[in-house]
């Protein structure tokens, strides 16, 4: 059978991991796919960077652009993160006719509809599921699983790093500057912490479960966004007294506004009782709870970060777009949206 080619743009921790499985699985992908999936490029800023991978002689190459640019290339998978040059990248493999698979949560909460519209445009496959909550589905069930049902509320602990720190303060009494350098001594947290701990990951992915679950177009400059810096031992202590733990939440919610249904999402600490499902995602563990009409609650729990879980997801996505693009149809996209008021930032 004709071979679907495949090019992987970034080998950090995730694109190595991207890398190792593509090559490890080759034959069960294959068999799942229903044609030999085969890895012709690996798009890198240098050739001689430390690896955790060895990648096969002769696909790493800097010219990322030329990599996309190919006319040979079906599928190609984006995880360089941040916003150029891998928006420019995933346009161009849009246009050159490559189906994308992305884990970059910056981008699509900044300029989601950008990318939307090219992939309608060029009538191919945008998949992102690991762009939020790592290895843990649920972009697909919010958007294909319960798209019959109406989602009125998405809660989510979705940033495992100031998950680790905020159990680590409820668990040891430790505050706050003590429990982040046990998180970065781990490994959990970065040098510069702030996109992690002052809630703008979070936001990101706030912006992209409030857009899947409300069918709506939500980007991180309409999430209120609180972090965690400010949260002190004391608070924790007082927290536990009354029986509730402190987390980061991101609260995506579906409100009545004058004119119909509003979508707000916010990201804050807050205490929530010890009894709920939420306040048992200990260490840097994810969970997403989802409310709706008909389903219920649902909760979605798993490791959100790392290398080889988030290549899990990324994996995941190319199956299904190599399997549409093998049948020539495509997945179901974005186009289908309603048109919601999100309510301004901040307005509670
Ligand atoms: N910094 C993120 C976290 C990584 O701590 O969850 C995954 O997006």
């Amino acid at each position: 059978a004709k071979s679907l080619r495949v090019a992987v743009l970034g080998c950090g921790a995730v694109g190595s991991q991207v890398v190792r499985l593509l090559t490890e699985q080759s034959d069960d992908l294959a068999a799942r796919v229903g044609a030999p999936v085969e890895l012709v490029g690996v798009g890198v800023r240098r050739l001689d960077a430390p690896r955790d991978v060895e990648v096969p002689d002769g696909l790493l190459t800097t010219d990322v652009l030329g990599l996309v640019a190919r006319d040979d290339v079906d599928l190609v998978v984006e995880v360089i993160g941040g916003i150029e040059p891998a928006r420019s990248l995933i346009l161009a493999a849009l246009d050159n006719g490559a189906s994308v698979v992305t884990a970059n949560k910056a981008l699509l909460a900044e300029d989601g509809p950008t990318l939307f519209e090219a992939a309608e445009k060029a009538e191919r496959d945008l998949y992102y599921e690991a762009a939020v909550a790592g290895a843990i589905p649920i972009l697909r069930p919010l958007r294909e699983s319960l798209a019959g049902d109406k989602v009125t509320r998405v809660l989510g602990i979705v940033n495992g790093t100031t998950n680790f720190i905020l159990d680590k303060m409820d668990t040891s009494g430790a505050g706050f500057s003590e429990a982040l350098e046990e998180a970065q001594e781990l490994g959990y947290a970065e040098a510069d912490p702030t996109a992690d701990v002052e809630g703008f990951d979070a936001a990101a992915k706030a912006a992209i479960l409030a857009s899947l679950a409300f069918h709506s177009r939500v980007t991180a400059a309409d999430v209120y966004r609180e972090g965690i810096s400010d949260v002190t031992a004391a608070d924790v202590a007082s927290a536990r007294d009354m029986g509730a733990v402190v987390k980061l939440l991101a609260i995506c919610e579906l409100r009545p506004g004058p004119h119909g249904d509003q979508v707000a999402a916010r990201v804050h600490p807050a205490m929530i009782p010890r009894s709920h499902p939420l306040a048992s995602v200990r260490e840097a563990f994810n969970a997403v709870f989802v409310e709706s009409e008909a389903a219920g609650q649902l909760m979605f729990y798993g490791p959100g970060a790392g290398g080889a879980p988030t290549a899990s997801a990324v994996l995941g996505d190319l199956v299904t777009v190599a399997r549409n693009r093998l049948a020539g149809t495509r997945g179901v996209g974005e186009s289908a949206y309603a048109d919601r008021a999100v309510q301004p930032m901040g307005e509670t």
